[in-house]
């Protein structure tokens, strides 16, 4: 080989190496985050197909943020970690613990400091489904949701900045950023966009419920919660289901409304809580709250916005009894005392086979279990 081939290799060789250095700095190094749609950040990381069980529709996903393993395997972390509360003591779990049907136990909720709040803690269960959250609708999405709790006074009594700054300190935190986002720089929008992924994959069907209904196993319900199923659809009984729907391929249990039942009415039908009226200002809304879901009812008592029925008999002696009188009670809530005893026995039979198994791994990752539980002594 001449001295000048020689050169020529060489200096090929060294463009090569250069390149790969080049392409493996971008890939690995650089923390540049992937843009999408009008300038949102979107994950990098490995695609997740979340499987929805038996019984429910499929899963709507946000343009802006389809969920990755990293970026749901965040969310969960957030999700069950206090560090997002003003002193490290409350986290989303403390008021939608996975026990409780992702509720709490309290008729209204307590945060930071044992403040309380004026309504109970609605389920997380297959809020990924709902048109809008909060028992008023107030947020139009999972992740404007999640930014509600942080920075109210009486729950994580937090401010935005502050949860971000303290999750930017971590240097745990700033990997799993990096991992899941692509970027060092942790914001709110990446915080709420994770635990939005994270609570997409809270879902609970496949119950006994289901398996009957859906599965067309004629075993899988008792006799008694097959009848209890007839009341709860006969408009001539107990008429639920105008408002908790049951579809022909899926059932939500709710009709994604708002409705006046009288929950909180006092007998001159005051109420406190205004519900949706405090939202749209609109006359017709005043004293309604959102159709709840009735998936895995029976873990989550007490029952209705403002807890105020300790068990699930007594929220269908509620309807029993025809709600509270106020001036703006729902058409379809009439008395049903004509049900016989044995026929409330069966709806609430039913009630209790909407209940299924939540997956293992919806629970808190396991290092974080053992933080809390040194914490907690
Ligand atoms: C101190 C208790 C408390 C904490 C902490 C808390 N929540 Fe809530 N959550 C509530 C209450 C109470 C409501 C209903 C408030 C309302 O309707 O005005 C609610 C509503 C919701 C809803 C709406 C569900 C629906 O059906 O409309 C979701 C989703 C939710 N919370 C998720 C979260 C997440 C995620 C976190 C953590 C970032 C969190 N919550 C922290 C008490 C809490
Ligand atoms: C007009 C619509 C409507 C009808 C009909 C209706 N519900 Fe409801 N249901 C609601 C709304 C709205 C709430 C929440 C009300 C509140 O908290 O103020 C609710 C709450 C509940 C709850 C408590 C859920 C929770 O998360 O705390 C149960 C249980 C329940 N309904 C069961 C039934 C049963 C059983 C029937 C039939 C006997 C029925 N519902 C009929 C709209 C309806």
């Amino acid at each position: 080989m001449r001295e000048s081939e020689k050169m020529r290799v060489i200096v090929f060789i060294l463009f090569l190496v250069a390149l790969i250095a080049f392409a493996i700095d971008r890939v690995t190094l650089s923390a540049e985050p992937r843009v999408g749609l009008q300038g949102a950040i979107m994950p990098i990381g490995k695609p997740l197909q979340i499987k929805t069980p038996l019984g429910l529709p499929p899963l709507p996903i946000p343009a802006d943020n389809p969920p990755t393993v990293e970026t749901v395997a965040l969310g969960r972390r957030l999700y069950y970690d206090p560090i997002l509360s003003a002193d490290n003591s409350i986290s989303c779990a403390s008021c939608h613990g996975p026990q409780m049907g992702f509720t709490d136990t309290h008729p209204v909720s307590t945060g930071v400091g044992g403040k309380r709040g004026t309504r109970h803690s609605p389920t997380v269960i297959n809020s990924a489904y709902n048109f809008v959250q909060f028992w008023d609708g107030r947020a139009p999405s999972l992740e404007e949701q999640a930014k509600g709790p942080i920075a109210n006074p009486v729950e994580m009594a937090s401010t935005l900045d502050d949860s971000v700054r303290r999750l930017q300190a971590d240097p745990k935190y700033v990997a799993l950023f990096r991992q899941a986002w692509g970027t060092d720089k942790i914001t709110i929008d990446l915080v709420v966009k994770s635990i939005g992924s994270f609570e997409r994959t809270v879902l609970s069907g496949n119950s006994p419920f289901d398996r009957f209904y859906y599965g067309h196993d004629k075993n899988a319900l008792s006799a008694s919660a097959q009848r209890g199923l007839k009341f709860f659809t006969d408009p001539k009984k107990g008429d639920c289901e105008v408002c908790h729907t049951i579809g022909r391929d899926y059932a939500l249990f709710t009709d994604n409304k708002f409705h006046n039942l009288g929950v909180g009415a006092d007998l001159q039908g005051h109420m406190i809580d205004l519900g949706r009226f405090e939202v749209t200002k609109n006359e017709a809304d005043w004293g309604s709250f959102k159709t709840p879901t009735l998936r895995n009812i029976a873990q989550r008592a007490p029952y209705m916005h403002d807890g105020s029925f300790p068990t699930l008999k007594d929220a269908l002696g509620h309807y029993i009894g025809g709600g509270n009188l106020n001036p703006h009670l729902d058409r379809e809530i009439h008395a049903l005392d004509f049900l016989s005893f044995d026929e409330r026995d069966d709806i609430l039979a039913f009630l209790e086979s909407l209940t299924a198994p939540l997956p293992d791994k919806l629970g808190p990752p396991t290092d974080l279990l053992v933080k809390q539980t040194t914490q907690s002594r």
